[in-house]
C-alpha cells in the first residue's frame, strides 16, 4: 500500500493491542454484515468470548504468542452444519477483513494476515465440502479452491 506524500504511514500489525484492533473493527462489521451477520447470531457468538479468542488466534499467527490452542477448522463444522456456508460468505468475509486490515496497517504482518486469512478459508472450504450432506451442493469458495496450499509466508 502506499502512503500519500505527507501522510503518516499506516502501522503493521506488530503488537497485541494493534491485533486486537483489528479483530475488534471487523467483527463489528461482520456483526452488521447483511451476509456474515445472521451467520453468526444463528450460532449465537457470545462476542465477549469471540474477540479475546480471535485476538489470541491473530496474536498466534502473527506474534508467535501461545495462547490460542483451538482447532479453528473444525470450530466451523457446527456452524456449517446449522447453517450452511454458501461460497460467496467466504468471498465476503475476506473482503471485509482485506478492507479493515487496509484501512489502518501495513506492512509485512499485516500482509501476513491477510495471506493467512485466504488460505484458513481455502481449507475451510476443503473441509466443510468434505462433510457436505450427500446430495447436497458442494462448497465452491470461488477462487481456486483445489488449488495447492501456497506455501506459507
Ligand atoms: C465464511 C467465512 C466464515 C464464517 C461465516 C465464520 C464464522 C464463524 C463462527 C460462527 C464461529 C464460531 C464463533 C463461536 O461459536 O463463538 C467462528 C469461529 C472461528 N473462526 Fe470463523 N468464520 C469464517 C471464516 C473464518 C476464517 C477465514 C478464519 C481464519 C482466518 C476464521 C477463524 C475463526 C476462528 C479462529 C474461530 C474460533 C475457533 C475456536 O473456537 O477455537 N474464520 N467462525
Amino acid at each position: 500500500m502506499t502512503t500519500a506524500p505527507g501522510a503518516t504511514p499506516l502501522p503493521d500489525l506488530d503488537t497485541r493491542e494493534r491485533i486486537f484492533h483489528l479483530v475488534r473493527d471487523f467483527y463489528r462489521q461482520v456483526a452488521m454484515d447483511d451476509l456474515l451477520g445472521p451467520v453468526f447470531a444463528a450460532a449465537h457468538v457470545d462476542w465477549s468470548a469471540h474477540i479475546p479468542k480471535l485476538t489470541d488466534f491473530w496474536a498466534k499467527q502473527l506474534l508467535g504468542e501461545p495462547g490460542y490452542d483451538g482447532n479453528p477448522l473444525r470450530a466451523h463444522e457446527p456452524v456449517h452444519a446449522r447453517r450452511p456456508f454458501a461460497p460467496e460468505l467466504f468471498a465476503r468475509w475476506l473482503e471485509l477483513f482485506e478492507s479493515t486490515v487496509d484501512e489502518r496497517f501495513a506492512g509485512p504482518l499485516a500482509d501476513r494476515a491477510k495471506s493467512r486469512a485466504r488460505r484458513m478459508a481455502r481449507a475451510l472450504a476443503l473441509l466443510l465440502d468434505g462433510v457436505h450432506a450427500p446430495g447436497s451442493v458442494p462448497i465452491d469458495a470461488g477462487f481456486t479452491t483445489h488449488a495447492p496450499v501456497p506455501r506459507a509466508s
